[in-house]
């Protein structure tokens, strides 16, 4: 019997030790996000294009939970924000939401709001122009875990309502 007392304590320890793990680099990932710009202070308006779940996910900092958020700009290359645009968002069961841009370019769907069931497919649209996500969103919330500026490999680059080519 007593053999076993070791070998439970190592497992205890290997169960708590990534869970450390997760809370240093959440630390880090809001660290790197930086303070607030001048004269935004936290609200719907500030942070564009900032991974917006890092800090609205249920991790904190902020206590305000998200399930999506983005931000989207007006024209392909240049940094202008798009104003007025419907976000629209369609799980893997068929339910859908759409949220408007404000000043920002910023959207979000409060998480007491919508649960999205991932996959999602989304869309963005404003004065008969469409923009579609080909493929599919499998896990992420915010919209910059992915599409973060510039393009590259790892990234389509920020989402634009007049984008010219598709990446
Ligand atoms: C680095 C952390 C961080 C990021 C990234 C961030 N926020 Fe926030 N946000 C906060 C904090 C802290 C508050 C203060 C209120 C709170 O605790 O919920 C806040 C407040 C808000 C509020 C007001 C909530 C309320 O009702 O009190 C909205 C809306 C909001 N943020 C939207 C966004 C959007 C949209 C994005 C992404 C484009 C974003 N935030 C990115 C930290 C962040
Ligand atoms: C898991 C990664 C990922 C996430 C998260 C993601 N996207 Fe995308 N998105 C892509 C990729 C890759 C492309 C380019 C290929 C394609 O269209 O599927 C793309 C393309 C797009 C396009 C078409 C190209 C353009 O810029 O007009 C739109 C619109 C779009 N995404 C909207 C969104 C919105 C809105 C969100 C957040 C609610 C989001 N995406 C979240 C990966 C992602």
């Amino acid at each position: 019997m007593r053999g076993y007392l070791p070998s439970l304590l190592a497992v205890a320890a290997a169960a708590i030790g990534p869970l450390g793990c997760v809370d240093i680099v959440h630390t880090d990932q809001v660290q790197a996000l930086g303070g607030e710009a001048p004269g935004v202070g936290p609200g719907p308006t500030h942070r564009p294009g900032q991974p917006c779940l890092v800090c609205h996910g249920g991790q904190g900092p902020a206590s305000f939970q998200m399930s999506l958020g983005g931000t989207v700009y007006d024209t392909q290359g240049q940094s202008a924000p798009a104003e007025g645009v419907q976000v629209q968002i369609e799980d893997i069961t068929g339910a859908s939401v759409t949220a408007t841009t404000n000043s920002a370019g910023n959207f979000f769907v409060p998480l007491d709001q919508w649960q999205p069931k991932f996959p999602l497919l989304m869309q963005v649209s404003r004065g008969g122009v469409t923009q579609q996500m080909l493929t599919y969103s499998s896990r992420e919330g915010s919209c910059a875990g992915c599409h973060s500026n510039p393009s590259g490999p790892r990234s389509p680059g920020p989402i634009y309502v007049n984008a010219s080519q598709k990446p």
